[in-house]
């Protein structure tokens, strides 16, 4: 039964992520590899409504995509794997009916910041509450990582310390006080997760400089995180988090062009540059929003007048926002 939807959809924020972390192991028997990533939302979102659909189908309107249309839709993905998980949990006979699905998109597409992850995510939680199904758990972490790996982080709705192959995910409610600002740079390159990850198992010079310290990193973070930890704090461990990223050194094998920016980024903001998962979005932590604004507005001016290498399809796109979501970026 749906109740209502027509009048009132149910409307979700799906928000960004940035891995602050991400040490990486050896790749598994069944071609996935094992994580140690902490990873935060942020306040740049997409905006996603469902509500009962007319049509046989599912559907999806987007707006605000900019970039290719993608191939293959992380929302309808999200609601079938919804509708899978609901039909096993409260059997063949429930009606869970169509939905139509509206997608606000803000997030840059195929930026490492998993913004389609992060859009399933929302999508599975919007049907199930469309439906009025309650799924153990399991079954809903389950149902997000038979979507992606990325997607059952986004139902921690906060920071997390995220294992195995994306689907351990345990909260890290520690960031306190006012909000860590956060810019993202994300130049207009592709870079292929997969492709990434299989230079990591191929090619001795994208090996990270040191997967130990990686994993070392990622693992004060996490404890911090749980301990309790400051803005300040955290953007004072921004030089070390910003090498604990495994696969940096396979992205720049893929996209050399991004090293440089990189590079570029880190003098004119004169702070450490990390990359979020396997890029090309960068990040630079601030004590607060304003003093990301602020980094923002003299990096925009520092692109125009071409202080700023914008490799690819045209400038980078420069965002200043918080993390730990929030704000509607
Ligand atoms: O799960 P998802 O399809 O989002 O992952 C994209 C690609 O990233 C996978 O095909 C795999 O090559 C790589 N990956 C990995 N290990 C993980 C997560 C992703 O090798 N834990």
């Amino acid at each position: 039964m749906i109740a209502e939807p027509d009048l009132h959809p149910i409307v979700r924020i799906a928000p960004a992520k940035v891995n602050l972390t991400l040490a990486i192991g050896p790749r598994r028997p069944d071609g996935y590899h094992e994580l140690h990533s902490v990873m935060v939302p942020i306040g740049l979102a997409d905006r996603l409504s469902v509500s009962r659909g007319h049509g046989a189908e599912d559907s999806l309107h987007v707006t605000g995509e900019d970039g290719p249309p993608r191939p293959d839709d992380l929302v309808l993905r999200g609601i079938a794997a919804a509708r899978a998980a609901a039909r096993r949990s409260v059997g063949p006979g429930a009606e869970l009916g169509p939905l139509a699905a509206r997608l606000e998109k803000r997030i840059p597409i195929a930026a490492g910041l998993a913004g389609g992850s992060s859009d399933a995510a929302a999508a599975l939680e919007a049907a199930l509450e469309a439906w009025g199904v309650t799924l153990a758990g399991h079954d809903r972490i389950a149902a997000a990582a038979s979507v992606g790996s990325d997607v059952p982080f986004f139902l921690a709705h906060g920071p997390a310390l995220v294992e195995g192959r994306g689907e351990q995910v345990t909260p890290l409610r520690g960031l306190r006080g006012e909000p860590a600002g956060i810019l993202v740079v994300t130049p207009r390159l592709h870079v292929s997760t997969a492709a990434a990850f299989a230079r990591l198992d191929e090619d001795p010079d994208a090996a990270p400089a040191d997967r130990a310290s990686s994993r070392v990193s990622s693992s004060h973070l996490a404890d911090e995180l749980r301990a309790g930890l400051r803005a300040d704090d955290l953007v004072l461990r921004a030089g070390v988090l910003s090498t604990a990223n495994d696969l940096v050194n396979a992205t720049a094998t893929l996209v050399p062009e991004l090293r440089r920016v990189r590079r570029g980024l880190a003098r004119l903001l004169g702070r450490p540059v990390g990359q979020s998962g396997s890029g090309p979005t960068l990040w630079a932590l601030y004590p607060s929003a304003t003093d990301a604004e602020a980094a923002a507005s003299a990096l925009a001016v520092a692109q125009a007048e071409g202080r700023l290498e914008a490799p690819g399809d045209g400038p980078a796109q420069i965002i200043a926002t918080t993390i730990g979501g929030g704000r509607d970026g």
